[in-house]
């Protein structure tokens, strides 16, 4: 079983929306327009339940949502149809795009490439990506850094994260030091008229040292051309930033 068919009805109901809601509301606009990126071609790899997909299409972009999970894709289908716009949903792995130079923006936000738990993934993933691109596109996305996930994660160890009369979400995390891996243990409970349904999914997240990460996204081809501890206020990164965001350029 992918992880995330049978948390997608979970997450939908969780705070995990609001990242991508921020992003599309308050964030990317002004970033995509400092660096010249008009409404265009788009490609959300992990678009996960279609929050941003869906936000950007409404802002005039042509976009391509990918995830490998059939029922998150089902949600972001959902969701285009009742926002009443046109955007593509496909069930794909990133460790394995198909595309060619069609698009001016490739995103993959909120966690995503740490999902991918070997270098040569992440590599993998990267060079998907920069194939996807035209020249002089950009690749935007966002990782947990080690610092957070090997402490900002770790505050507690066991917490509800979601609770209502129907519903109980309880998270339990721990952090495995030589491979740098967090593990979430994810243990849902969900009413359904008179039973409860019990759904349990275990969730890794693998943080890479920065520079290993910039070092691979030249390997792949990739100019750096931003690297912020936060993409709205163009911050800095810190040694104790809980996440980075990089802007990648594919030379023209
Ligand atoms: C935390 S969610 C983020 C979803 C979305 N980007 C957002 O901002 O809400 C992580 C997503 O990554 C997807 N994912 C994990 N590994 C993947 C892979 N190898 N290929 C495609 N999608 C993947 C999961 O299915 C999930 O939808």
């Amino acid at each position: 079983m992918i992880i995330y068919d049978r948390f997608a009805s979970a997450y939908q109901r969780g705070p995990y929306l609001r990242f991508s809601q921020n992003l599309v509301e308050s964030v990317l606009p002004d970033y995509l327009n400092e660096i010249g990126v008009k409404p265009s071609k788009l490609l959300d790899m992990a678009c996960g339940e279609g929050s941003l997909a869906v936000g950007m299409a409404k802002l005039g972009y042509q976009v391509t949502g990918i995830d490998q999970s059939h029922k998150m894709i089902d949600l972001a289908k959902e969701r285009a149809n009742q926002a009443d716009v046109d955007v593509t949903f496909l069930v794909e792995d990133m460790r394995s795009l198909h595309f060619n130079g069609e698009f001016r923006l490739v995103t993959c936000f909120f966690d995503s490439l740490n999902y991918l738990l070997t270098i040569r993934d992440l590599q993998d993933a990267f060079n998907g990506a920069y194939r996807a691109l035209q020249p002089s596109g950009f690749f935007i996305f966002d990782m947990n850094t080690i610092y957070g996930l090997s402490v900002d994660w770790m505050r507690e160890e066991t917490y509800i994260q979601n609770e209502a009369q129907d519903f109980i979400e309880i998270h339990r995390q721990s952090y495995d030091y030589e491979n740098q891996i967090a593990t979430m243990d994810v243990t849902i409970f969900m009413e359904h008229g008179a039973c409860w349904e019990r759904i349990d999914e275990t969730h890794r997240e693998r943080g890479y040292p920065i520079a290993d990460i910039q070092f691979l996204l030249n390997e792949t081809g990739f100019m750096i051309a931003g690297m912020y501890g936060s993409l709205k206020n163009r911050t800095d990164v810190q040694t104790t930033s809980p996440r980075v965001w990089f802007t990648a350029h594919k030379p023209g």
